[in-house]
């Protein structure tokens, strides 16, 4: 039986990888990875995007693309009726990058930070759950950063990475899946909230910082972790090379 994989905020950066790496998979292993990706624009899908010249851009054609923005109940209700069973669910959207302190984020700023990091999330989870249950392996997977954690943050004497608003929604959903995981415990879940590093993407290069990663080694490493996960390691916070990240 194929592994299948859904990672939900695929149209660049860390989400697009995710699929480059898993649709290579899925070529190299005959069809062995079914993997869904989903963008707020099917018409701007990365395979519709390319002329399929390269094989690449072939292996992204395999990828069924589903539309969807985390903020739309009825988008994300529709793209769940079309994932009869899944295995691993990637959640990654989410905005940030801005260099923000939280003393100058009006209400309705952090209110969206909230909705597009937490609320987005918490929905892509609820809706896909019954695909999940269906499924083998049971994985949630949620795309964290090391911005959320309280212990580097509180020991930090500067700013730690991405601080402000998007620290708070980042150590909010770290909780969501300590919650999670011991909620669905007994059907056989793992959720793991996972950071991906400092990487060279849209969100990543707003910060400027010369030592972020190449996306393809922080994703090749966390989908590495998320091989290697286990019902004893769920609600553990890990980084990209396979450390702990203190909560
Ligand atoms: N880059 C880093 O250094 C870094 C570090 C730590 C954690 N992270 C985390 O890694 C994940 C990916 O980051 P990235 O660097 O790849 O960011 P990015 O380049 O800005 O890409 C963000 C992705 O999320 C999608 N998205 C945002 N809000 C959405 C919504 N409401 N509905 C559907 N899709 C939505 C975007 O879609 P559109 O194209 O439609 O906007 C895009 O595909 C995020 O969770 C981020 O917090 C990144």
């Amino acid at each position: 039986m194929p592994t299948s994989y859904l990672v939900a905020g695929a149209s660049r950066g860390i989400g697009l990888e995710f699929i480059r790496q898993l649709a290579r998979q899925q070529q190299e292993e005959d069809d062995d990875v079914v993997v869904y990706g989903t963008v707020r624009n099917l018409e701007k899908a990365p395979a519709s995007l390319t002329n399929g010249s390269s094989s690449q851009e072939a292996e992204l054609r395999r990828v069924k693309w589903l539309q969807l923005d985390t903020n739309e109940q009825s988008q994300v209700d529709e793209a769940a009726r079309q994932v009869d069973e899944l295995d691993v669910l990637i959640v990654n959207a989410a905005i940030g990058g801005e260099d923000l302190d939280l003393m100058d984020t009006n209400p309705s700023l952090l209110s969206q930070y909230l909705q597009n990091n937490v609320v987005g999330p918490h929905r892509i989870i609820l809706a896909f759950l019954d695909a999940l249950r269906k499924g083998k392996q049971k994985k949630i997977i949620l795309i964290s950063s090391r911005s959320g954690s309280m212990d580097m943050q509180a020991k930090s004497q500067q700013k730690h990475g991405s601080a402000g608003p998007y620290s708070v929604t980042k150590a909010a959903i770290n909780m969501c899946a300590i919650q999670l995981a011991r909620e669905l415990k007994p059907q056989g879940f793992i959720v793991n909230p996972l950071s991906p590093g400092w990487v060279s993407t849209d969100m990543g290069n707003k910060i400027v910082n010369d030592k972020a990663m190449p996306v393809e080694q922080s994703v090749g490493g966390m989908l590495n972790v998320i091989r290697s996960l286990t019902l004893e390691k769920s609600a553990t916070f890990y980084h990209y090379d396979g450390s702990v990240v203190p909560w």
